[in-house]
């Protein structure tokens, strides 16, 4: 059989976790619970099937103007899962990363963080982003900032910025770009994610809620991407 064509690099907007708690009559609460478990399963199959680079969208900057209550919601499903993923994931070899300002969380959160950033020193499998109070454009405007202090301290004139100074100054930084965005739900838009690195990924939207997703939802998904003819702007 012909060796299967994989994204290298898989994002995932996770979506409709709200509609899908609606639908049944259920707290939206319901749905970010049920959609967690999705988040696991779906990282461990990625990591088994031997993913290099999985990005998952949880929380975005602009995901604080929900109510309280539910954004206090999400907050605790992140420390349960974070609490799971130092139990289960990390003796798998998995790579934690974050992406966005994560400083801002409770101390209990950032104490998971740290000590997950900690376990993961050392491994070498699939490295999992998790994209927590992230947005595309703070994103840039941080790498800007960095930029513009390294231009103040003369390590770098202005006229010598090229993309790759931007790049690595992206919490994404030495990460090739994500290949495949899969947005779940059948919202057609970005949502502020992966503004920089997404000018050529290809994009799918599905209409599965992401608390419905299944493992052969991404593999209709790997199969519609390896048809897919990318051109980066060539012939
Ligand atoms: C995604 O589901 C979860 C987060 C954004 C954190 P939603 O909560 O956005 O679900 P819908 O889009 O309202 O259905
Ligand atoms: C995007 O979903 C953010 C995350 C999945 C974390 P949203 O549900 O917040 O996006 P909009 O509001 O529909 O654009
Ligand atoms: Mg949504």
């Amino acid at each position: 059989m012909a060796e299967r064509v994989l994204p290298q690099h898989l994002g995932i907007i996770m979506d409709g976790n709200g509609r899908w708690a609606k639908k049944r009559g259920l707290p939206r609460s319901a749905g970010h619970a049920a959609g967690a478990k999705v988040f696991k399963q779906m990282v461990l199959y990625c990591g088994d099937i031997g993913l290099k680079y999985l990005t998952i969208y949880a929380f975005s900057t602009e995901n604080w103007k929900r109510p309280q209550k539910e954004v206090l919601s999400l907050v605790s499903l992140f420390k349960i899962y974070l609490k799971d993923a130092l139990d289960n994931f990390l003796n798998r070899n998995i790579q934690v990363r974050f992406l966005g300002d994560t400083s801002v969380f409770d101390p209990q959160l950032r104490k998971l963080i740290d000590e997950i950033k900690e376990a993961s020193v050392g491994h070498t499998g699939m490295v999992l982003n998790i994209a927590l109070n992230y947005g595309g454009r703070a994103e840039i405007v941080r790498a800007v900032r960095l930029l513009a202090q390294d231009v103040q301290q003369g390590k770098i004139k202005p006229e010598e910025i090229e993309e790759a100074d931007i790049a690595s100054r992206l919490y994404t930084a030495g990460e090739p770009d994500p290949d495949l965005i899969i947005r779940p739900s059948g919202e057609q838009r970005t949502s502020n994610f992966m503004l920089w690195q997404s000018a050529y990924t290809e994009y799918l939207v599905m209409d599965t809620l992401w608390p419905d997703f299944t493992p052969a939802d991404l593999e209709r998904a790997f199969d519609i991407y390896a048809k897919r003819d990318r051109r980066f702007g060539g012939i």
